[in-house]
């Protein structure tokens, strides 16, 4: 029978929101495919398995690291030649597993669906070998955890919600501000200063909240963005809702 590869949506950190279904996927596959920022790092995804799966079931595993860089993506231009060759690198190595007959399982932050390495694994590794069977396994979003944990709803009744990188330009991140009821900023880390600055500007300060690592050990919640002072963490969202 054709191996599958599974791109598992692990949640945003706390091992309790796997859901049962990505929970067994994992279970199921021998081989454990994650990906890491940096080729000498820790996988955030793998910790997040490691601690979700019975470590007996872990050893009998084999975990293959993935270094994917972490540079911007434009959609619609060409990515960066690191960038892509990691890709196609990933790729073939998942493939040299999946033509062993054995499942691979990705694990991916969160959901596939929101800014996730995994859809970029998906088109490479089909445009490279289209015969391959993917699956996806939805998972809970950082922006979910974020609003359970200050119990802010994303969006209700006739609210436009809009999600976005905080590493958009000036004038579409004022744009978007602007025009929506709740904006949801992911990766605010690298831009947080200039943040601050336009919610303020816009009188938005007291309508934000930033959630760092949500559902891990050292979670913060700061509901007063002026105070921050330096740097926050790669893993922290804003929500921003006027109503
Ligand atoms: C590459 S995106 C991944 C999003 C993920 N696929 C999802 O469904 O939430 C990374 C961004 O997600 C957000 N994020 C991921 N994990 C988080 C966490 N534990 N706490 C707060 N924000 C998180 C941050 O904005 C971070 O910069």
């Amino acid at each position: 029978m054709q191996a599958t590869l599974y791109i598992i949506g692990i949640g945003p950190g706390d091992p309790d929101l796997l859901t049962i279904k990505a929970f067994n996927t994992l279970r199921h596959c021998p081989v454990v495919a994650t990906p890491k920022a940096t080729q000498h790092g820790h996988s955030t995804a793998l910790s997040i398995v490691q601690q979700a799966l019975p470590a007996s079931e872990l050893d009998e595993k084999e975990i293959v690291e993935l270094h994917f860089p972490m540079k911007k993506i434009h959609l619609g231009q060409e990515p960066d030649p690191e960038v892509l060759q990691a890709w196609q690198d990933a790729a073939g190595k998942i493939f040299a597993i999946l033509s062993q007959g054995r499942d691979v399982a990705f694990p991916t932050l969160g959901d596939p669906a929101i800014y996730s390495t995994g859809y970029y694994l998906y088109a490479t590794m089909i445009e490279m070998h289209p015969e391959v069977r993917v699956q996806f396994v939805p998972g809970i979003s950082a922006m979910s955890s974020c609003s359970a944990t200050t119990r802010t709803p994303i969006c209700l009744g006739d609210d436009m919600l809009a999600v976005i990188p905080a590493t958009f330009s000036d004038s579409r991140l004022r744009q978007i501000l602007e025009n929506f009821d709740t904006i949801v900023l992911m990766k605010v880390h690298r831009v947080i200063d200039n943040l601050i600055g336009l919610l303020n500007e816009l009188n938005l300060l007291d309508k934000a909240t930033l959630v760092e690592r949500v559902g891990m050990a050292d979670e913060r919640v700061l509901a007063d963005l002026s105070a921050i002072d330096g740097q926050v963490h790669y893993f922290s969202t804003i929500i921003v809702r006027k109503k």
